[in-house]
């Protein structure tokens, strides 16, 4: 009963629930139960045949989820004394067979003999729905009733765990004080508070280093002609006004004759055939370009990509486009972050940064009127000094930029489109937001959080101030309709809306795209945590499948506690493990929420090492532990894995995650979280293997409008920690 994959290469998964009808049922000593040739309904062992549940008065129901990789599962339905299982009484007739595919049907009925002469006659239904973990862990709520408790491992995927009475069998009361606030300690890798995404951007050193005054005019100059066309400069500036259609023109020194305009890195693109191409080659170039750190699928998209298309398009600038509080930065700074996590060099330039350096903060909405010539000039300016420097960044190696303004007319996006010609790809990302009530409340972050309104002490005289200046440029805004572009219409809430795109694809955008999609602006907490202590653990061994360690399993019952006491106000959440039993068993106490197995959450393959201690590493593979001392990120494990290449294999689980509206709770490994936080702390790729994940400690990630906080608490003593490579 082999399924489709989906959401994200998790398979989908069989939702089963079998009905039994019979007024006589209840009156009867026997309890009905259900058995099969799946492990799931007990292997023809009546002795491990699931129970049914009253539903109703004449109704029993079982309902579970069966994983995908199942044979197909022949059942029959037997009836067992209650509170003994000596003797069964099996339903006469052949095998029932569960198909796949969502269905409802009314089988034949169910015939038990109760006594030579007595015969007890049900009907049956059964209703199968595939389901992805995703659907599942969303209306886990409407499945409710329909509960079943977990099993550790070989068995469900997915699972509902409801078993109210194991709270006290396993110990709620753990030792764990109702207030958490006592288990914080302190991040060591993020500071607290929310940072104004837009002071982390690029800082502008066109101007640092030129120095900056506000009646410097060193750039004015160029500037009008990069905006009236006049002399046009070297380097391709030049007037773009008059009816451009938003493509770039074929540049005099680099003749466009194999240019085929589909984008950065379209696997596509032609090359000429002379060529002799050999993975040598490719690596030699890879590495003289300075070619991204990715491994794995994205290498290997960048390496075909890359090498053979005009080298305009190994670089791409996604270019911002919208109104005022319209959450521009805050894409920005997402797509920077991801961007960087798969390990492409990234930079975000904002251009509200560089006016800031160059002509205060001051500046009153009036500063923005469109008929404001010199205000006009000014922000022009600004916005040519970030492309600028974007490009000689560029040059010296940088893959994308992004450039954070608004970019409202065409005449600007033309002049940035001149000043990229030849060079690289540019891609528009526009957001349009109608709704009202988003709108206000951007408006007022921004007044909080934008240094523009720091000296601001009347918050009120801001927001006014801020929507005088957001309707001047409402008066003069020309949507994108050039080039290649992707249209964000409404999409911040994660609640439907539309994306619009034109003339993209390739490998980077294409990412970029889905990227988008699944992004929104709800506030919810990811919590982080390894499994408790293992018996691997205690020993010292790397990688392998132990179970939890007497201390672990008191973590993992504290745990239970925490995820209790943290999420009881939410309406859903899902808990997400590994499919290696040590975050299977710490996941085990925890109630009342489906969890779901990734096997892209298990720990970092450790191949041929697998098993061993680091001692035994350094002793018996010398030439391994110091290949890995050497370079923790990139070294791989001879048959096992990377970093990086865990990275990669990461990336559906982060797409899962922003896409994600309620609470998850990711029990994984060491190195897959520290992959994990790596992405949402920023943190560079270099020091993604040496970030401190401890034992026992909960690591929750507060995703937010304003970015992303973070938040510790260690719930008890990690008792072995384990030395590194
Ligand atoms: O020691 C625990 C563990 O999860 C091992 O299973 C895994 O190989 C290791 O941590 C990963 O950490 P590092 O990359 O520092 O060896």
């Amino acid at each position: 009963m082999a399924t489709a994959a989906s959401s994200g290469g998790v398979p989908d998964h069989l939702f089963v629930s079998v009905k039994l009808e019979s007024p006589r049922l209840a009156a009867l000593v026997f309890a009905p139960h259900l058995f099969g040739s799946h492990p799931v309904a007990g292997s023809w062992d009546p002795s491990k045949a699931l129970p049914m549940e009253r539903v109703a008065a004449s109704i029993w129901e079982l309902s579970c989820v069966l994983p995908s990789q199942h044979e197909t599962l022949d059942f029959k339905l037997v009836l067992k004394p209650k509170g003994d299982s000596s003797e069964c009484i099996v339903e006469e007739g052949p095998n029932r067979q569960l198909c796949c595919g969502s269905n409802k049907v009314e089988m034949t009925g169910a015939v038990f003999k109760l006594s030579e002469k007595d015969e007890l006659e049900c009907k049956v239904w059964v209703e199968t729905e595939m389901l992805s973990p995703f659907d599942l862990a969303a209306s886990w709520r409407a499945h409710q009733e329909n509960l079943q408790p977990s099993k550790v491992r070989g068995t469900y995927d997915v699972v509902m765990n409801a078993e109210t009475e194991s709270r006290t069998k396993n110990g709620f009361a753990s030792g764990l004080e109702l207030d958490l606030e006592k288990y914080v300690v302190p991040t060591p890798n993020m500071g607290a508070g929310v940072v104004y995404a837009a002071n982390l951007t690029e800082n502008p050193r066109s101007l640092l280093d030129h120095g900056v005054s506000s009646n410097n005019d060193t750039t004015k100059g160029t500037l009008q002609n990069l905006i009236k066309g006049d002399d046009a400069p070297p380097n391709h500036y030049a007037n773009t006004e008059k009816g451009v259609d938003g493509r770039h023109a074929p540049s005099q020194e680099e003749p466009r004759a194999v240019f085929v305009d589909r984008g950065v890195g379209s696997p596509r693109l032609s090359r000429p055939t002379n060529e002799t191409i050999s993975m040598g080659n490719i690596k030699q170039e890879f590495e003289a370009k300075g070619m991204p750190a990715a491994e794995g699928a994205v290498a290997a998209a960048a390496v075909a990509d890359q090498m053979y298309g005009p080298k305009e398009d190994r670089k791409l600038v996604i270019v911002l486009v919208g109104l005022p509080a319209r959450g521009k930065t805050f894409t920005a700074a997402k797509l920077t972050r991801y961007l960087r996590w798969l390990g492409h060099e990234t930079k975000h330039f904002n251009v509200g940064k560089y006016r800031r350096l160059k002509h205060g903060t001051s500046q009153t909405a009036d500063f923005f009127r469109g008929d404001n010539k010199e205000g006009v000039e000014a922000r022009n300016e600004v916005a040519a000094l970030a492309m600028e420097d974007m490009l000689s960044w560029m040059v010296e190696g940088g893959q994308v930029g992004i450039c954070d303004a608004t970019n409202s007319t065409r005449s600007r996006r033309n002049m940035l489109m001149k000043m990229a010609e030849g060079k690289c790809k540019i891609i528009f990302v526009e957001t349009i937001c109608n709704d009202q009530d988003v709108l206000e409340r951007n408006i007022r972050l921004k007044v909080q959080q934008s240094p523009d309104y720091a000296e601001q002490t009347d918050f009120e005289a801001g927001v006014r101030d801020f929507k005088e200046r957001l309707a001047y440029y409402e008066k003069v805004y020309e949507p994108v309709e050039e080039g290649s572009y992707i249209k964000m219409i409404d999409m911040v809430s994660g609640n439907g809306g539309q994306l619009q795109i034109n003339d993209i694809s390739g490998y980077l955008p294409g990412r970029i795209v889905f990227f988008l999609v699944n992004c929104h602006l709800t506030p919810r907490p990811i919590l982080l945590t390894r499994h408790g202590e293992s018996l691997d653990n205690v020993r010292g061994r790397i990688g392998g499948d132990s179970s939890l360690s007497e201390a672990g399993g008191v973590y993992s019952r504290k745990l239970a506690s925490f995820v209790e006491k943290r999420l009881k106000s939410e309406r859903t959440a899902s808990i997400w493990t590994s499919t290696l039993q040590r975050t299977i068993l710490t996941a085990h106490p925890i109630i009342g929420f489906p969890k779901i197995q990734w096997r892209a959450l298990d720990e970092i393959n450790a191949g041929v090492c697998d098993g061993m201690t680091y001692d035994e590493v350094k002793k018996n593979k010398p030439e391994e532990y110091e290949s890995r001392r050497k370079d923790k990120l990139r070294y791989r494990y001879p048959r096992g894995e990377s970093y990086l290449d865990v990275i990669q294999r990461l990336e559906p689980v982060i797409i899962e995650l922003e896409r994600q509206r309620a609470p998850v709770v990711v029990i994984a490994h060491q190195a897959v979280l520290r992959a994990l936080y790596a992405y949402f702390a920023d943190k560079p790729l270099e020091e993604v293997p040496k970030i401190e994940i401890p034992l026992h400690t909960i690591i929750e990630i507060q995703m937010g409008v304003s970015g992303v906080e973070e938040k510790r608490y260690k719930l008890m003593d990690a008792v072995n920690p384990t030395a590194e490579i």
